[in-house]
């Protein structure tokens, strides 16, 4: 595996890539890998000649008062786990790489997309999605991008740019891992005490609940997120973000349950932030 560190290396590397006429397949991250980015790596392996992925804590996502210092890393664990998965090339820019000095310009999904869901509590955290994933995909040229399911709405916004934009490749969105008792693989995971991470099950849980609820004929929108709320306020330190429900493809709030749809929820729990979803053909 290659080790990059640098814009101006990396442009080496991928112009060799495409004078072969090798495909690239790209995962970007903010690392402290776990199963579900290794997932999406083995995805590309899969897909592609070269495999890239990227580990870049993007500050530009962050909002003043979010967890940007605090954010887990561990570069060593990294690169051996993208070792394991055969990536061929690692892309660990510095904050200086990408927004030096004077650095000015932000790509923006405007409208509906990015103002419900995770855009309410997190204004500019879609702004910062978008800038930092085209700056990934001019410098890695990618023929495919893989995106998780677990951010249902940021893999909708990033497919939206790339259709508005006119970028030349594939978005390719792969399914939530989760751990055996159901929560959504994330790297915030590692911040939840012993009793937060046993409490965080509730989410998946519910989700769960409202989809056994529709699958048994449920169609009001409301009473099903009246039952997500009074499942997650059985616990105690929980702190409801949004529970949504909505179009899976224009996210668009439904009263009634009908076709292609996306249950969210946003949750804090001793003020570790939490999603999830599920999406359910009704
Ligand atoms: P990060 O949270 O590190 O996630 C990187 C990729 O892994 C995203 O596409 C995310 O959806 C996917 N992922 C995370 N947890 C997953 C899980 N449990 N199952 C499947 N896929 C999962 O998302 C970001 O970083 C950043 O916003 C980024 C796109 C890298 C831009 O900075």
């Amino acid at each position: 595996m290659q080790i990059v560190e640098t814009k101006e290396k990396l442009r080496q590397i991928i112009k060799s890539a495409r004078q072969s006429h090798q495909s690239i397949g790209f995962v970007p991250t903010m690392g402290y890998l776990h199963e579900g980015h290794l997932s999406l790596m083995r995805r590309a392996r899969q897909e592609n000649d070269v495999v890239l992925a990227s580990v870049f804590v993007n500050p530009a996502q962050f909002g003043p008062k979010e967890d940007l210092k605090a954010y887990p890393r561990n570069t060593e664990r990294d690169k051996e786990l993208m070792i394991k998965e055969k990536v061929d090339i690692a892309f660990f820019p510095t904050v200086e790489q990408l927004y030096p000095d004077g650095y000015a310009t932000y790509v923006e999904v405007k409208g509906s997309l990015t103002q419900g869901l995770c855009g309410r509590s997190r204004p500019l955290f879609f702004r910062g999605v978008a800038t930092i994933v085209t700056k990934l995909f001019n410098m890695v040229t990618p023929d495919r991008a893989y995106f998780g399911a677990k951010d249902a709405q940021q893999s909708i916004v990033i497919q939206q740019m790339v259709k508005d934009l006119d970028m030349d490749l594939e978005i390719v969105v792969c399914p939530t891992v989760r751990e055996p008792d159901g929560l959504a693989m994330s790297s915030r995971n590692s911040y939840l005490s012993p009793q937060h991470r046993a409490d965080a099950v509730i989410v998946s849980e519910s989700l769960e609940a409202a989809k056994q609820m529709i699958s048994q004929g449920e169609r009001k929108a409301d009473n099903v997120r009246i039952t997500i709320k009074n499942r997650i306020e059985k616990v105690p330190d929980a702190v409801i973000d949004y529970i949504e429900i909505v179009d899976a493809a224009t996210l668009a709030d439904i009263k009634s349950l009908d076709g292609d749809i996306l249950i969210a929820i946003a949750i804090k729990l001793g003020g570790t932030r939490l999603i999830d979803n599920i999406r359910i053909q009704v």
